[in-house]
């Protein structure tokens, strides 16, 4: 099929001559205003419009023909739009590139340079289609501020929805910056407890001499430098939910008394003598396998088995597939947003390294190293170096998404052939290709049997 062209002027005779002149090698729309214009447009989709400023009702005057460049653009920005100037006309035309048309050809028109023109907008406006293909393909349902399309997160979400109407304590447990807290205030929003409050500890940062204080709160005079009376987070947490975050740093002394506020859901304070009771929903976060700390004799098996009434396993990064190209355009959105930086998507190179990089620090690692990149970034595309990636191992950094498809394909015929030993049927067998098929590629990559 012969690219789709719309044609838009209101000169009888210059639609003519264009027709004649382009019909071999398009196929041909033609509009005499906007609104016919804009009807075209809407039911053709062509990806190149030729347009001459001068339409009626203001057929002497260029703004008729400026409003149909913003309608056509709003319609789809991707539209090439090719400017059609009488000769004295050109800082319109400029004007018109400015707002976005993608060049401009004095009348009377030179079809062979008019046809270059359009075959390279034809050229970039596939490119570009690409890749938006690639990188804004339907934007992921959030759950809770949580994105993740993958099997296991979705597994995630329902064990979410699953504990989180019941009192029942949670262990969340999963590698660093996996998204234990988001679990934890997911489970909270959706709970009975929502309206109260959500009060995390992370038992891992404060001194060991503090945390009792902090867990349990104090009378004024406890100890020294308790000037005034102060509530512990257990406590704050009255009528809403606790998260304990990093449970497995918790001496064992205070793993006793957390047990003992467990079974009785009352606590003193460090210093105090009256017994406060506190209505918590207790969550506990870790990235260490509590199961071994129980054998290494740093956690208490009763008090385990007290917290783990249920476990939601967050899984690593590397685990969740697409959802790493998910996070990453949702990244990127957010933070050049948020730094005011023209930065849209990302190298296809960036893609690949993206998906290939293992994420020892996970979600977290993946948004700092966005949020980095778009602020150093020189040019509108991410590359690997922007983030800070390795290239993966690619002869030469492809450019279009065609050129990625010839390195693979390439590549997996050359791996085929050395495996098979350059037998042609064995190798097309392998790769479920036909003979012909096979030998044509290889053609066409230089590749040798
Ligand atoms: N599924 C997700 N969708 C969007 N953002 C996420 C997701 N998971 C995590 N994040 C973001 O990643 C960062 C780390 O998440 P979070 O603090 O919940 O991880 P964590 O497992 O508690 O980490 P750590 O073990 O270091 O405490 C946060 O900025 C969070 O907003
Ligand atoms: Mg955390």
């Amino acid at each position: 099929m012969p690219p789709k062209l719309l044609v838009v002027d209101d000169d009888p005779n210059a639609r003519t001559q264009i027709k004649w002149a382009l019909a071999q090698d398009f196929e041909l729309f033609v509009a005499q205003d906007r609104p016919s214009a804009l009807a075209v447009f809407r039911k053709e989709r062509p990806a190149v419009v030729t347009l001459d400023l001068g339409l009626p009702p203001d057929a002497h005057g260029v703004e008729e023909g400026f409003r149909t460049l913003r309608a056509l653009l709003k319609e789809d920005a991707l539209t090439k739009v090719i400017i059609a100037t009488g000769q004295d006309e050109r800082q319109y035309a400029l004007e018109a590139v400015e707002q976005g048309a993608y060049d401009f050809f004095r009348k009377p028109v030179q079809f062979d340079e008019l046809k270059v023109l359009i075959s390279r907008a034809l050229h970039y406006y596939h490119l570009e289609q690409e890749r938006r293909a690639l990188h804004q393909s339907a934007p992921q349902e959030a759950f809770e501020g949580m994105l993740g399309d993958s099997p296991p997160m979705q597994e995630v979400f329902a064990a979410i929805g699953r504990v989180a109407a019941t009192d029942v304590s949670v262990v969340i447990s999963g590698e660093s910056g996996s998204g234990k807290e988001l679990v934890a205030q997911a489970i909270h929003r959706h709970s009975q407890r929502r309206a109260g409050p959500f009060i995390a500890i992370n038992c891992g940062a404060i001194p060991e001499n503090l945390l009792e204080s902090e867990l349990f709160g104090h009378e004024k005079g406890a100890f020294t430098g308790a000037h005034t009376q102060r509530k512990g987070r257990i406590e704050l947490a009255q009528g809403g939910t606790l998260l304990l975050d990093e449970i497995g740093e918790l001496p064992l002394a205070l793993q006793v008394k957390l047990l003992r506020f467990l079974q009785a859901r009352q606590i003193e304070r460090v210093g105090g003598r009256t017994t406060i009771a506190v209505d918590v929903r207790v969550l506990a976060a870790t990235h260490v396998d509590l199961s071994q700390a129980i054998q290494d004799g740093r956690f208490r098996e009763d008090l385990y088995y007290r917290l783990n009434v249920v476990e939601i396993v967050v899984p690593p990064l590397r685990e969740r597939g697409e959802d790493i190209l998910g996070l990453a355009r949702a990244f990127l959105h957010r933070y050049a947003a948020e730094s005011q930086r023209k930065i849209s998507s990302y190298e296809p190179s960036a893609l690949t390294t993206l998906t290939a990089y293992r994420w020892p620090g996970n979600v977290r690692e993946l948004e700092n190293r966005i949020q980095r990149a778009v602020i150093m970034a020189a040019g509108p595309l991410l590359t690997p170096a922007d983030l800070g990636l390795p290239t993966p191992d690619a002869p030469a950094t492809p450019q279009t998404l065609q050129e990625a498809r010839a390195v693979i394909e390439a590549d997996l015929i050359r791996q085929a052939l050395a495996r098979h030993h350059g037998n042609i049927t064995h190798t097309a067998a392998e790769l479920g290709l036909s003979r012909p098929t096979l030998r044509e590629l290889m053609r066409k990559y230089d590749l040798r049997g």
